[in-house]
């Protein structure tokens, strides 16, 4: 565990968390690390190599030889990229692999900021301050189909929502680390906030988090 503030950040796909994780690693001088990077790379990773998804043994292989320059690729960051990160994310091997990767950032002496599912509840349980952040799913398509038209993608609105439903249901259906709250994370709601609103009230969480935190520490 590090000696320093670590931030855990947890929510269903497009739900904001990855601004809020951004804005609160800038705000407390933190590294960020966006853990859907290390899905979407196996994911990716495993379609270049024309291997099979469902494929548990390759599918850890490809994860515990992830290295961290890989996660700047931007093919990561497009919905197909998305779909292959959640499928390659039920297997219990490749989450086992991804492990060491997300300890190690979690543990610098700086403290950290760590986005993605299962953050609170399995990667670091002893977190300080834990957000479990959601929004409908309405919503969250509307934010996530903004975001690939910018980035140049043919897809719609209609596609996006199917794919968040998927997603949504793959996600939360694992045994291994199902997507879930941790019991003493705070539920932000983001659905009828702005982007600055939702930024704020995630620091006022954090705050009182960090006030309790340095007390007991
Ligand atoms: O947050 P994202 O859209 O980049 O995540 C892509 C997929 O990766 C998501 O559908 C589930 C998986 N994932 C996970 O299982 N655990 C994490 N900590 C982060 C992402």
């Amino acid at each position: 565990m590090s000696a320093g503030l670590v931030i855990a950040v947890d929510g269903p796909a497009a739900s904001g968390k990855g601004t809020i994780a951004a804005g609160l690693g800038a705000h407390y001088r933190l590294p960020v690390l966006d853990t859907g990077l290390l899905y979407r790379a196996v994911g990716v990773l495993m379609r270049r190599l024309d291997e099979d998804l469902d494929d548990a043994g390759l599918a850890g292989a490809a994860a515990a030889r992830l290295t961290a320059d890989q996660l700047r690729d931007p093919a990561l960051r497009t919905r197909a990229a998305g779909e292959l990160a959640s499928r390659v994310a039920v297997h219990a091997k490749v989450r086992g692999a991804l492990l060491d990767f997300q300890h190690a950032f979690a543990g610098q002496a700086s403290g950290a900021v760590l986005d993605g599912r299962d953050i609170g509840t399995v990667i670091v349980p002893d977190a300080a301050a834990k957000l479990y952040v959601t929004a409908t799913p309405e919503v969250r398509a509307k934010r996530r189909w903004t975001q690939l038209i910018a980035q140049g993608e043919a897809v719609t609105y209609d596609d996006v929502l199917a794919d968040i439903r998927t997603r949504d249901a793959r996600d939360g259906g694992r045994d291994t680390a199902p997507m879930r709250p941790a019991d003493d994370a705070v539920l932000l709601d983001t659905t009828e906030m702005t982007i600055e609103q939702a930024a704020d009230a995630a620091r006022r969480i954090v705050e009182a988090a960090r006030a309790r935190w340095i007390t007991t520490s």
